[in-house]
């Protein structure tokens, strides 16, 4: 089997941590017998300041024909805060149908959390974010502007088509896990869009009726998440929310170096796009400090997306057992640096020291991929 993959290193730390995951992906690619054409696209700063092209036409129409996308991180202090992400991240993720934002929070054995007694048994849930709407599609508008009267209006836009489609993958991939699905929303407030998101759970969730469905407003989520998240195994929740649980389910998994995501395209139109969640880093860029633990989670997460669940599975165990025996999980503390953590990730996959890790999400999300691809 071979997968085509176009692969956007970025900026900063992100050509570091790519290249890392790389030579993991090769390692797997040798033991489990696929291989991977890749294709290098020079999206980012240095393209921009250089050309003055953010994502053109042409490269959205050459992406569209891979089977998925790995990403780096853009950004950086020669270009104006808000061009690289919106004309790119943002821009790609609408152009490619990237209708989820997936966010595994798990801690893994042996890896530093900063909430107290947190142990990996109680810390494993995945975040669902809806990834197209919600008060990110830019509606509103001012009036007055510029005096003491002026007024502004942010709209949230809610589909049921949009929820729908969220909604019903959550259910799928809460079936492959431990059958528990927590909408988080706060629909005593936000009513409108409270009704649709609840209508949508009522109406997707009789269509799984051996899921256990639960509600939590998104106030109380803060709290819940670093106390007891032993109370969620898939949430589900819209743009907003979903991306500020995220970042504190970050925290609690060891934090920027070690957090993944994928943004899926669940139609089969598009490629999916998977990236660690940290940005380009410049305060560490090229020194080998940054921690490419992150870049290859997301990159096993691109591996259970294109049905590869063993080796998505294999890569995860080797990546956080690498991890676990870190004196500190970023910069010269490290004790190895970027591209050493790769090889010596690449080896414990090969050798198959690593130990196994359970109720792999990689593996969920290989079976939950394969379900929407054959009906
Ligand atoms: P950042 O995530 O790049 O860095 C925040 C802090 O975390 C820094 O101290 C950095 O050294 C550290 N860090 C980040 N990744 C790390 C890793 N793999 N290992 C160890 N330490 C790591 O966020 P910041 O500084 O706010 O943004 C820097 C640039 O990145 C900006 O231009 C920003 O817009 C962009 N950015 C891009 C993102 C993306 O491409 N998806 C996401 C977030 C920020
Ligand atoms: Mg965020």
């Amino acid at each position: 089997m071979s997968h085509s993959l176009a692969v956007l290193p970025g900026d900063g730390v992100g050509p570091e941590v790519v290249a890392a995951a790389l030579t993991v992906l090769d390692a797997a690619e040798e033991k489990f017998g696929f291989s991977t054409e890749r294709v290098e696209v020079p999206l980012g700063a240095d393209h921009y300041l250089a050309t003055g092209e953010l994502l053109t036409e042409e490269a959205v129409g050459s992406l569209r024909g891979h089977d998925a996308i790995l990403f780096g991180a853009i950004g950086s202090p020669k270009v104006t805060p808000g061009i690289l992400e919106r004309g790119i991240i943002l821009a790609l993720r609408a152009a490619m149908t990237q209708a989820i934002n997936l966010r595994p929070v798990r801690l893994y054995p042996g890896v530093p959390t900063p909430i107290a007694g947190l142990t990996p048994e109680r810390c494993d849930l995945v975040i669902v974010r809806e990834n197209t709407e919600g008060a990110y599609v830019a509606r509103g508008s001012t009036v007055h502007a510029g005096t003491p009267a002026q007024v502004a209006v942010q709209e949230s836009v809610n589909t049921w088509y949009a929820i729908e489609r969220a909604v019903d993958f959550a259910f799928r991939l809460a079936s492959a896990r431990r059958k528990k699905l927590t909408l988080c929303h706060k629909t005593n407030v936000l009513v409108e869009a409270g009704k649709l998101w609840l209508a949508v759970m009522d109406e997707v969730g009789a269509r799984y009726p051996d899921v256990e469905q639960d509600y939590v407003h998104v106030d109380a989520m803060c709290m819940h998440l670093p106390v007891s998240p032993d109370r969620f195994d898939v949430v589900v929740t819209d743009n907003l929310f979903g991306d500020i649980v995220t970042d504190l389910g970050a925290v609690l998994q060891g934090g920027l170096g070690v957090a993944a995501s994928g943004n899926l395209n669940i139609d089969g139109t598009s490629p999916s796009m998977f990236e660690p969640i940290h940005g380009s880093a410049p305060d560490i860029a090229g020194r080998g400090w940054a921690n490419p633990a992150g870049a290859c989670l997301s990159m096993a997460m691109m591996l259970g997306h294109l049905g590869e669940g063993e080796a998505a599975a294999a890569v995860e165990s080797a990546t956080t057992s690498v991890l676990a025996d870190l004196p500190a999980l970023a910069g010269e503390g490290m004790g190895a640096s970027t591209a050493e953590l790769g090889e010596r990730i690449a080896e414990r996959l090969r050798d198959g020291s690593a130990p196994q890790v359970t109720g792999s999400l990689m593996n969920d999300l290989a079976a939950v991929m394969n379900g929407l691809r054959h009906g």
